[in-house]
């Protein structure tokens, strides 16, 4: 692998997913299922629903304000926006002109991609080659999905299935050996029957005889897309890694399409990896299509499941029919803003001791006692050396200041001690606080 080439690595990630619940039980109040049939054959438990007057571009617009938040960049930083969909608010303005005008993004150019459940990834690796080709570029990648708005709640075998959310990922050049290093993807329009939404475009116009024959829903050929996506997973993430020149062994994570439980454990036996590689939230969300990837990815990025130097495999395959993966090394996403923030209240604190320390100057009596206390102070000791181990500013500030302050003024004084152990559990628990704050912060 060479280190020293360009690539797009995702710097930020965020997620929009609506309040309102839509649990099995309460579909079973609208068509013949039960909570057990839906569990058992597509492993989902409930979904969400967009609010009323809650559209596509106030999921995507929100996602990205989260992830633009964690890459800690600006509206003003980005150069393009890409939003994968196939619920767009309108057939024209494109979804990625409303969420630029939502997040007042002055610098941007934007445009919709059409690629079913595969839309993310195809937006990935086009934002990949954007920047490749321009390593100044800045890429907001968008999924977002109201799919309940084109669900037929009569039609029992395809309304178990689809929920709404939106996932985006801001995309900047690195050349550290991050970013996304193969991907592969294609489409097969002979299968365009078999999930499809017959009307409302220049081929079946909207007119009154299509809504009453409920031709503004989607239409889905389960068994069909079933078997589709089980073979098409498994080949397709074997290839791209393939590509990349890695093997499953080196991969922490797959992200995949949430798409059905049963696809995923098809597609983990054919690819004989156990299901602790595969990212699963199914159960929670349902299908969100184009989504559903960014959502499931920023998830495992925010609780710890991606962490400083792993390979995943983003994989989507859907409607059209269309198919999409990428192999992404990530990388450590260094939060400079804090880390000032963290050394402020360092030296704040050490400025604190030292005055404490300072002060009982005069304040001699039982120095050896203090002294001798001080060294064996464990407090103190795994503040100095453990914690502040972690950041080499503080571990400067740390290691030299505080065994200063610690082990030379202290000594003098039993107050000292005190209440240099006192600050030092100060600092341990602000340590704590950073440490937590930098884990969360672990980006792609
Ligand atoms: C839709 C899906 C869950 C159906 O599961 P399945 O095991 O293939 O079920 P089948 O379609 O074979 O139907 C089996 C039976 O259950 C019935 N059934 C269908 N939906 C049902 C429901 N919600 N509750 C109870 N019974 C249901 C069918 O009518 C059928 O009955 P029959 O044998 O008497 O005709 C599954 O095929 C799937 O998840 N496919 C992927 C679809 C998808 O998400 N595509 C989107 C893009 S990737």
């Amino acid at each position: 692998m060479n280190s020293k080439k360009t690539r797009a690595a995702i710097v930020g990630t965020g997620s929009c997913l609506p309040d309102r619940v839509l649990n099995n039980h309460d579909l079973e109040k609208m068509v013949e299922t039960s909570d057990e049939w839906i569990f058992t054959r597509t492993g989902i438990r409930e979904r969400r629903v967009a609010a009323e007057g809650q559209t596509t571009s106030d999921l995507g617009a929100e996602a990205a304000r989260r992830a633009l938040k964690a890459a800690e960049l600006t509206p003003d930083d980005l150069t393009l926006i890409i939003t994968a969909t196939i619920t767009p608010d309108f057939v024209f303005p494109s979804t990625s002109c409303l969420i630029q005008n939502k997040l007042g993004a002055h610098n941007t150019g934007g445009f919709d991609l059409s690629a079913a459940c595969a839309g993310f990834v195809y937006a990935t690796i086009m934002g990949a080659r954007f920047i490749e080709a321009d390593p100044t570029q800045t890429v907001l990648v968008i999924g977002a999905e109201t799919l309940t708005r084109f669900t037929d709640y009569t039609d029992r075998s395809s309304c178990i299935l689809f929920g709404d959310g939106a996932g985006a990922a801001v995309m900047r050049a690195t050349s550290d050996g991050r970013g996304v290093m193969a991907s592969e993807y294609g489409v097969d329009g002979s299968g365009g029957e078999f999930m499809k939404l017959p009307a409302g475009g220049s081929a079946l116009p909207a007119s009154a005889e299509t809504v009453a024959k409920r031709l503004h829903y989607m239409q889905v050929n389960g068994r069909e897309t079933f078997r589709f996506a089980v073979v098409k997973m498994a080949d397709l993430v074997t290839e791209t890694l393939e590509k990349s020149g890695l093997t499953m062994d080196d991969v922490a994570l797959i992200v995949p399409h949430q798409v059905n439980s049963r696809i995923l454990t098809a597609a983990a036996e054919r690819l004989n990896i156990s299901m602790d590689k595969l990212y699963c939230n199914i159960d929670r969300f349902g299908n969100t299509s184009a989504a559903s990837v960014p959502i499931a990815l920023d998830e495992a990025v925010r609780n710890g499941r991606i962490k400083t130097g792993d390979v995943i495999v983003l994989v989507a395959f859907g409607g059209g029919l269309s198919w999409s993966s990428a192999v992404i090394r990530c990388g450590f996403f260094i939060n400079y803003s804090s880390l000032l923030l963290y050394s402020f209240w360092s030296h704040f604190f050490c400025f604190l001791c030292f005055v404490s320390c300072f002060c009982c100057w005069f304040c001699c009596f039982s120095w050896f006692n203090c002294c001798f206390c001080c060294w064996f102070c464990c407090c103190c000791w795994f503040n100095c050396c453990f914690c502040c181990w972690f950041c080499c500013c503080c571990w400067f500030n740390c290691c030299l200041c505080r065994w200063f302050c610690c082990c030379w003024f202290c000594s003098f004084c039993f107050c000292c001690w005190f209440y240099s152990c006192f600050f030092s559990l100060g600092r341990s628990f602000l340590n704590f606080f950073f440490l937590v704050l930098s884990a969360n912060r672990n980006q792609t």
